[in-house]
């Protein structure tokens, strides 16, 4: 008994949510190919397209290492698998890559089991596997790319997750060549904020979401503001606001960090708009000596 599970890349944040919103983007993304053997145990077989980076020792994976907590809590440790994962898009780079390759493999091991778990009953796992790979158990990329399309995390204590509508909008995704680790990432933010920065946040949280509810482009837009994590961690992306601006130029709806960058990404109102965005983009990136990677998809 085998499969073979695709997860999606995700942009969380969206911008101004930070830690509380993501969406799934239809490509590029991870896949697991797991098989059921009779002996015990849980073992990463191959990796491929990691240049050899992952662990193979499956306690520290975070695919196997989430597997055997599930298994764990199902009390089914006479379960045995094999894995092979297969990434499919750089890792550390913004776009989700520890979330999907995790989100594929407890997917995998649900749907060998005979879906014991529902989707929603599979994130505790996958956040205790993204908790492995950056120290911090946030859903924003995992929730979205088990579920699918917009995702909100109104609550981590306890668990609350909304979907929301998908805009009828492209995603352009342009991932700058440099590598920013979420671990590190995530120390740069202050830990306090000002009361006038965070009105600013949650007036443009609720403004994008209720433009995802209005369908109001443009209200999604003007709401694709952070004045609490862009403006650190815009830092460590080369030419960032330069890049915006081309962005904006050649038609983006909104503009930010993927995650936790050094991926960006653009709201665009049809392909051919996400594809000149992402040509801008790359065009000027490699004017400043980066190499990049684009990707245009639907939400
Ligand atoms: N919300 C997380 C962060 C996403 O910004 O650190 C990481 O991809």
């Amino acid at each position: 008994d085998s499969i073979r599970v695709f997860a999606p890349a995700t942009v969380a944040n969206v911008v101004c949510g930070f830690d509380v919103l993501g969406f799934a983007v239809e490509q590029p993304g991870d896949e697991v190919l797991m098989t059921l053997r009779p002996d015990p145990g849980v073992s990463i077989r191959r990796i491929s397209g990691d240049q050899g980076r992952l662990p193979l020792d499956a306690d520290r994976n975070t695919v196997s290492a989430s597997v055997q907590m599930l298994l764990r809590h199902l009390g089914r440790e006479d379960v045995g698998v094999d894995i092979e994962l297969h990434k499919q898009m750089p890792i550390g780079s913004g776009l989700g890559s520890s979330a999907a390759s995790t989100v594929a493999g407890l997917w995998a091991i649900n749907e060998l089991l005979g879906r014991p778990l529902t989707a929603l009953e599979l994130l505790p796992f996958a956040m205790q596997g993204e908790e492995l790979a950056c120290g911090a158990g946030h859903a924003d990329n995992v929730a979205p790319a088990l579920l699918g399309g917009f995702v909100l995390i109104r609550s981590y204590q306890p668990l609350d997750v909304v979907r929301l509508p998908v805009p009828a909008l492209h995603c352009a995704i342009v991932y700058p060549e440099v590598e920013v680790p979420t671990r590190d990432a995530r120390r740069l933010i202050r830990r306090t904020v000002p009361l006038q920065d965070a009105v600013t946040q949650w007036g443009n949280v609720a403004g994008l979401v209720s433009g995802l509810f209005l369908g109001d482009t443009a209200l999604i837009g003007r709401s694709m503001q952070d004045v609490l994590v862009e403006p650190v961690r815009a830092l460590l992306i080369p030419d960032f606001y330069q890049l915006r601006e081309l962005a904006l130029q050649a038609g983006a709806v909104g503009f930010g960090i993927s995650g936790s960058g050094p991926s960006v990404f653009a709201f665009a109102p049809d392909e051919a708009a996400a594809a000149r965005i992402v040509e801008q983009l790359r065009r000027h990136l490699a004017g400043l000596g980066v190499g990049s990677r684009g990707y245009v998809s639907a939400i």
